[in-house]
């Protein structure tokens, strides 16, 4: 499947901070390095002051390289609420790695035309390895891909377990598929629809993933509940006010009675997966 072509201008003219330098200043070549982000604010591996930031990380905080070339867009909705104050707090860690400072020639170029012919272009192999073996990359490395496996808990859950990932956020008609087996990149979907870029997919990922993470949400009890966490789609939730449009809470919530409530809540979890995910219920029942 092919969108309309994306020329290898995009990044450049969507983004300045990547647009081509004729030669790379002093400031350029140390952005070659990737720079982490701790909030709002980023944070460059320099042995500057500013690198006191790094003391507010946790040690073995879980971190999240993101290859893009749009390193903008990060943390982008990361930055706020749960993740956000995660971040901030060192309990996760960003390191945004820009395509473009590894690109090839006066316009850093980093994508080429498909073999074969087609439409569109492809992120070149060498380009995204020199960014890839830039720096050691934490836990397994990741090529965003509509042909991927399906994201789902069981893969944040182990990856939150884990000491991070790295993202490869594809752009354009996709990437060389050389790099993707030569790094042993494990290709993840997050749908069955196709997005212009990786990186909202990267984001779903990351976000799905560190909130998994002891500390990340106040009440660890939620995650325990909520849907997929047992294989089924959750309850429905109500909150006050009790009658709101002539539609009333259902009774057994209001009754204090945490037995009833419990296995009401059990069984609508069973009817919603039924109803809604048929294969999520073959799968709990082993069929
Ligand atoms: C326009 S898409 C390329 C689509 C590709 N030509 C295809 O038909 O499978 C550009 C990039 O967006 C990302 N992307 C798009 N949809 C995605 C999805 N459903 N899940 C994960 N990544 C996706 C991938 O990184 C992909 O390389």
């Amino acid at each position: 499947m092919s969108d309309a072509p994306e020329g290898p201008d995009e990044a450049a003219s969507e983004n300045p901070a990547a647009a081509p330098a004729e030669a790379p200043s002093a400031e350029a070549s140390e952005a070659a390095a990737p720079s982490r982000s701790h909030g709002r604010i980023a944070v460059r591996p320099t042995r500057r002051p500013r690198d006191l930031m790094e003391e507010t990380r946790v040690k073995n905080a879980w971190l999240a390289r993101v290859l893009t070339l749009f390193p903008g867009m990060f943390p982008g909705p990361l930055g706020e609420s749960l993740t956000g104050r995660a971040l901030a707090e060192g309990l996760w860690a960003l390191d945004r790695v820009d395509l473009r400072e590894f690109g090839l020639g006066r316009h850093r170029a980093v994508d080429d035309t498909p073999a074969g012919g087609g439409a569109g272009m492809v992120l070149r192999a060498d380009v995204v390895s020199a960014a890839l073996d830039a720096a050691p990359t934490p836990g397994p490395v990741i090529c965003l891909s509509p042909r991927g496996r399906p994201f789902d808990q069981a893969f944040a859950k182990a990856l939150s377990e884990g000491p991070g990932a790295t993202f490869l956020c594809g752009r354009f008609e996709g990437v060389d598929q050389r790099v993707i087996e030569a790094r042993g990149m494990i290709e993840v979907s997050l749908g069955d629809f196709v997005m212009t870029g990786g990186e909202i997919a990267a984001m779903a990922l990351i976000d799905a993933t560190v909130r998994l993470i002891p500390r990340v949400l106040g009440n660890a009890e939620s995650v325990e509940e909520e849907s997929f966490s047992h294989g089924l789609l959750e309850a429905p939730h109500y909150t006050k006010p009790a009658l709101w449009e002539g539609r009333e809470i259902p009774e057994v919530l209001l009754s204090g009675h945490h037995a009833r409530i419990s296995q009401w809540r059990r069984e609508e979890a069973e009817r919603l997966t039924k109803e809604r995910r048929p294969d999520l219920w073959r799968a709990l029942r082993g069929e």
